[in-house]
């Protein structure tokens, strides 16, 4: 069983039983999937047995009734696409952007409050280890069970506290250099994640509306939080079939604003406009 420590734990040359690869089928479809042996996976072209997998190098072919396919490795967006979903959840084309943005890599230390159905749990571990660990935390506890389990399916090797937790209660662990927050009233947790937060480590907060940023802005500013800036990232497929290389007309919806901000541990000035990014 590959620890965190473990190196080379995400490019195995060999499929191991409950390893977690991509299984792409010749009608050019993919899915993420476990491989659990004496199990049947179902495809369009037919039935593959995935012990006829274990044991073999990653990227073997395999052949089924109507068509082949391959075994490959997954990225890290493969192993968030197999989170079953209780709540909404963050796309990778925002979690790529928070993980460029906070203080977080191998050895660090990290809050998330909202795990919800732990997408970005599994990512922030996979960011982390191995060294680091997450501290997750939500007020639902029939949401902890499925999110360790959603975790486990991603296959990522980290390590990872769940808990419940009482709204706006101290988190009583030693600072951590980063937070996400994920919930609809960041604002009302202000004070005790930055009590949580080493001087210099920084804030995300995800929040699909205008209304709740301004408000979270605002908190961030009145707390001494500095280079607090907000951002979206808006994205589009490209059809790359030669002779009609053109945006995708299937489009991708509003999904989250990000708001940063780095904890400056000092007492700031009144005037707290000048602590906002007015790029
Ligand atoms: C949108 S979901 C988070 C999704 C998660 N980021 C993911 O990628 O799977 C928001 C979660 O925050 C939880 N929540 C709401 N308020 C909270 C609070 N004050 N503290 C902790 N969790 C909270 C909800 O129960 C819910 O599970």
């Amino acid at each position: 069983m590959p620890t965190p420590e473990s190196p080379g734990h995400y490019t195995k040359p060999i499929i191991e039983e409950g390893d977690v690869v991509v299984l792409w089928t010749s009608d050019n479809r993919s899915r993420t999937v476990r491989v659990l042996a004496n199990l049947i996976h179902k495809t369009h072209l037919g039935d593959l047995d995935l012990n006829q997998i274990i044991g073999q190098q990653t990227g073997c072919r395999f052949d089924l009734k109507k068509g082949w396919g391959l075994a490959l490795p997954p990225a890290l967006e493969d192993r968030i696409r197999v989170v079953r979903r209780n709540t909404n959840i963050l796309y990778p084309k925002d979690i790529g952007m928070i993980l460029m943005k906070l203080v977080i890599g191998p050895g660090s230390r990290v809050i998330e409050i909202g795990t919800g159905s732990a997408a970005m749990t599994s990512a922030l571990a996979y960011a982390v280890s191995p060294g680091g660990t997450v501290y997750t935390f939500d007020v639902r506890e029939d949401y902890l069970k499925p999110a360790e389990k959603n975790f486990r399916r991603s296959g990522v090797i980290g390590n990872v506290e769940f808990a419940i937790r009482e709204p706006a209660t101290p988190l009583q662990l030693e600072p951590v250099h980063s937070i996400v927050m994920d919930i609809p009233e960041p604002w009302t947790e202000i004070e005790v994640v930055t009590d949580a937060l080493v001087k210099g480590g920084r804030l995300v907060s995800l929040n699909p509306t205008y209304n709740q940023i301004e408000k979270m802005a605002k908190a961030m500013a009145d707390t001494g939080y500095i280079l607090i800036e907000c951002m979206e990232t808006i994205f589009r497929h490209i059809v790359t079939v030669e002779g009609r290389v053109r945006p995708s007309k299937i489009p991708v919806p509003h999904t989250e604003f990000m708001l940063f901000g780095v904890k400056s541990g000092e007492e700031l000035s009144e005037d707290t406009d000048q602590y906002y990014s007015q790029r």
